[in-house]
């Protein structure tokens, strides 16, 4: 693939540009207030020729020197050799709780789910088990250069603490990005403090509190403007000078660059041309934006579907009005005319990518663009039907969320968008947790 370095971070709503070895730079300096229609995102210069991973099992040493956070630390005057082993120190913190450190995970051609989808022997579905990545989903994948970053902050006297007067972490959420946060969390012992719906309950939060976390909940409140109450009071909480530890671009831009890790292990695994299509669920869209934005710099020929719900469509819109509004790349500065709440209640049984809005839609727009692909939303149908088949013909163990890819692929089908000799790439992308959730086949 092709080797690049982080150069920047520039809004693509409003074109501020943020130098990459800024610290703390979570959010647009234009951002201000409630105003989250800016979105920091990496930009990047080709180095020159092939990249060549370094020589690890751990995704974050490999690919490195692609990373924004490699350009951050490289520009406090630390060494090479000291980057590298920042990351394998951090990472064997994170093994002691989460019981692995970040390891590339399996991905293969899925033989029964081929089958069963009608494929032809030259086609067929890869899938990337991402259930056995820290914490269960790929979620601690973005969580963890948000983490290098603050550490890496903190040791270099960059923040306006020291690790005896961290402020709190915070995040907004009552799933795997939750449980992720916490478990980064727990292996530094900095204090988090996670907002969730009033009546949460369950395996998630039975799991957030076993890892130490605060749980804050979060009823709305008579005199609450419009939005999820767990994100106002995130917001507030971030005001008050907690640090944005979340999974979306807008809340904290550094979640954008380990997300790409898992896209640049995918072409790494299998090369650059091996799948003609990545199918990819879509909630806030960060996990869309990293692969997408991996793809693109790895000069794959793979193109990005994103999948969404019929009981939940911002992005699908969003690629509507963009085309219709000058286009679906590079569309951030027309933010109002594409994206906003989804308006009615949403609901599926992949409960994990109803977000109401898809606060990263630039980045997977843009992604989309460039790689010749474009958005899906499947019956809610095809998401039930997705879960059954994924239980009932491969040995893992994946959420509805994590199987909506699966779903995105079905309805492609289905519709004869895809082919019998496509070749496809989905994530099963997160853990089923424990009794809650009954396995359908
Ligand atoms: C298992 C799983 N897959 C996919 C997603 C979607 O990721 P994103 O919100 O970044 O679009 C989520 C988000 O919660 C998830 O938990
Ligand atoms: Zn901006």
């Amino acid at each position: 693939m092709r080797a690049v370095v982080a150069g920047r971070l520039r809004c693509a709503s409003c074109g501020a540009v943020v130098p990459v070895s800024t610290a703390l730079s979570w959010r647009c300096p234009n951002a201000v207030g409630g105003d989250r229609h800016h979105v920091l995102m990496i930009d990047s210069d080709d180095a020159g020729g092939e990249f060549v991973p370094d020589d690890s099992d751990n995704p974050f040493v490999a690919f490195r020197r692609m990373l924004a956070w490699d350009a951050f630390a490289a520009s406090t005057g630390m060494s090479d050799d000291d980057r590298r082993s920042f990351i394998e120190r951090t990472d064997d913190l994170v093994a002691s709780v989460a019981g692995t450190g970040f390891r590339f995970t399996p991905v293969a051609r899925e033989f029964r789910l081929s089958v069963e989808l009608g494929f032809i022997a030259a086609g067929g579905v890869w899938v990337k088990d991402e259930t056995r990545n820290v914490a269960g989903s790929h979620k601690a994948r973005h969580l963890f250069t948000e983490l290098l970053h603050l550490l890496l902050a903190e040791s270099h006297g960059l923040a306006p603490w020291n690790s005896a007067t961290r402020p709190e972490l915070a995040i907004a959420s009552c799933g795997n990005a939750a449980i992720a946060a916490s478990t980064l969390a727990a292996a530094v012992r900095w204090p988090i403090r996670v907002f969730v719906p009033q009546g949460a309950d369950g395996a998630v939060i039975d799991t957030l509190v076993t890892l130490g976390a605060t749980i804050e909940r979060c009823p709305r409140r008579a005199d609450d403007p419009p939005g999820d109450p767990c994100v106002l009071r995130f917001r507030e909480r971030v005001a008050a000078g907690a640090v944005p530890f979340g999974v979306q671009g807008t809340e904290n831009a550094w979640c954008l660059d380990g997300g790409r890790v898992i896209g640049w292990e995918i072409v790494h695994q299998l090369g650059r041309a091996a799948l003609t299509h990545l199918v990819i669920q879509v909630g806030g869209g960060a996990f869309a934006a990293g692969i997408g934005e991996a793809l693109m710099l790895a000069g794959s020929t793979t193109s990005l579907v994103a999948v969404q719900t019929a009981g939940c469509a911002p992005l699908e819109r969003a690629w509507r009005m963009a085309a219709s509004t000058g286009g679906t790349a590079h569309a951030g500065p027309r933010w109002n005319e594409c994206m906003w709440p989804w308006g009615s209640e949403p609901a599926s049984l992949a409960d994990g990518i109803l977000d109401d809005e898809t606060y990263d839609w630039v980045g997977v727009c843009d992604a989309m663009s460039a790689t010749r692909g474009f958005p899906v939303v499947s019956p809610e149908s095809d998401v039930v039907a997705a879960y059954a088949m994924a239980h009932r013909v491969t040995p893992i163990d994946v959420s509805p969320t994590g199987s909506a890819g699966l779903a995105g692929l079905i309805t492609l089908r289905h519709t004869g968008v895809v082919g019998n000799d496509a070749q496809v790439g989905i994530v099963f992308s997160g853990i089923r947790r424990g009794v809650d959730l009954p396995v359908l086949r």
